[in-house]
Formats: C-alpha cells, structure tokens, sequence
C-alpha cells in the first residue's frame, strides 16, 4: 500500500492518501476542505480512484473536504458509528476492514479524545488521529472526550501493536511528520511508560486549554460532511 502525507499549514492537519500500486484504488484519510483542489489534482496525476473518505473523528478545528470529494469523485464517506451524523454512507465500528485494492485497512476504536476517534491500521502503519500525536495527544474536554479513556485507548489498543509500527498522526504542530508506537511508548510526554491512569487524567484535566477557534462552525459543518445546508440537500446521498 502506498502512503502520501499531505499538509494543511492553516490548521497544522495531515491528511494521508493510501493506495494500492496494482488497482489504483484510494483512500483518504481526513481530507480538510481547504486543500480539496490540491488532493482531487495528486489523485488524477496519480490516476487513482478514489473509494473512500475517512474521517478519524469529528473535527473541531478545520473543515472536512468529505462531502465535496464524494461530488466530485464518487468517493464515499466513512466515519465512526458514534459520530451523530447522518451524512456519511457508512458507519464504521471497532474490528472493521475496509477493503482496499488487493489489501484492507483495519479500524480500530480508539475514543477518549472524543467519542467517535478511530485509528486506521495497514501492515506496518497506524494512521491515530488526534488519539495519540508525537510526543502528545489529543485533548479531552469536549466532544464527550474522557481522559481515562483516552488512556486506555492508547496504553491497551495503540501501545499494543509493534514497536516498529509507524504512527502517522493526525496533527503535529512542531514540524514533525511520523513517529514510532517505541518511540512514543518511551517519550511521549504524557502516556510514556510509567505514566499512571490517575496521573494522566490529572494531566490533561488540569490543561485549562482555549477551545479552537473554529470550533462553533466546524462542529456542525463536519456532521454535515463539510457541506453547508443548501449543499447537503443536493448532494447527500
Ligand atoms: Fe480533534
């Protein structure tokens, strides 16, 4: 499977575009509204099909290109069953593979950031959302978020898989682009080894974070699939 990691320096997203060499069939993870005319481009330079969007949660800080590449391409929507939303074609649970080319992409539910946040696995890569970030993880005070969870989440699903496995975050704000879970069982600042429950909890319940900007729109944009009202009556399908 092929991996191409794509940037968005407005809300320091990554979005990733996987495909199989052989089918030329694609997947995009997190697609950001902004940057759909840059990914729609890479897919046709690279004469991909695109079968599917997927979304590792609700975003609160940046807009999903979902709903406009399922116009444009044909692609369909994929999110957590969690995710209150009524625009995505399929509703994903823990356990799923997602077909892709000759090879699958695993789906694993991996909530505490929020309730819906999934990480995607192919042989050798975990694709984890804001659930675990390099060196970091995402916060848990919105979105139904619980930091215990979160904690479980990532010590007894992310930290399980192999030490060499490659961890593709869903946004880094300090220029790196990929870690390792050994890497991150040994460094990452709040859930390396040796962090107890009680002490990460305390952690990030004492963060006292600023919401994000956007989060008022963004929310309710991304449970419309990125679509605005008027769009989703068309478009929705
Ligand atoms: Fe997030």
């Amino acid at each position: 499977m092929q991996v191409r990691q794509l940037f968005d320096p407005e809300s320091s997203s990554y979005s990733y575009l996987l495909w199989d060499a052989d089918t030329l069939d694609a997947a995009l993870i997190d697609p950001v509204r902004n940057m759909v005319g840059r990914d729609i481009q890479l897919i046709r330079e690279h004469g991909l099909t695109l079968r599917y969007t997927l979304e590792t949660h609700i975003h609160a800080d940046h807009i999903t290109g979902s709903g406009i590449l399922r116009s444009a391409m044909d692609s369909i929507v994929l999110v957590h069953e969690n995710c209150r939303a009524k625009c995505p074609d399929v509703l994903l649970k823990d356990g799923d593979l997602i077909p892709l080319g000759k090879g699958k992409i695993n789906v694993i539910h991996t909530p505490g950031h929020t309730d819906c946040d999934i990480s995607f696995t192919i042989p050798g890569v975990a694709f984890t959302g804001d659930t675990l970030l390099i060196r970091s993880c995402g916060r848990t005070d919105y979105q139904y978020g619980d930091a215990g969870i979160l904690f479980d989440s990532v010590t007894g699903r992310l930290f399980k898989l192999p030490d060499d496995t490659m961890v593709y975050p869903a946004h880094d704000y300090s220029g790196r682009s990929f870690s390792t879970i050994g890497e991150e069982k040994q460094h990452n600042s709040r859930l390396a080894s040796g962090m107890t429950r009680e002490r990460f909890i305390s952690i990030m319940n004492g963060l006292q974070l600023e919401l994000p900007r956007s989060i008022h729109d963004a929310i309710p944009c991304n449970l419309r699939c990125g679509l605005a009202d008027s769009d989703e009556a068309v478009t929705s399908h």
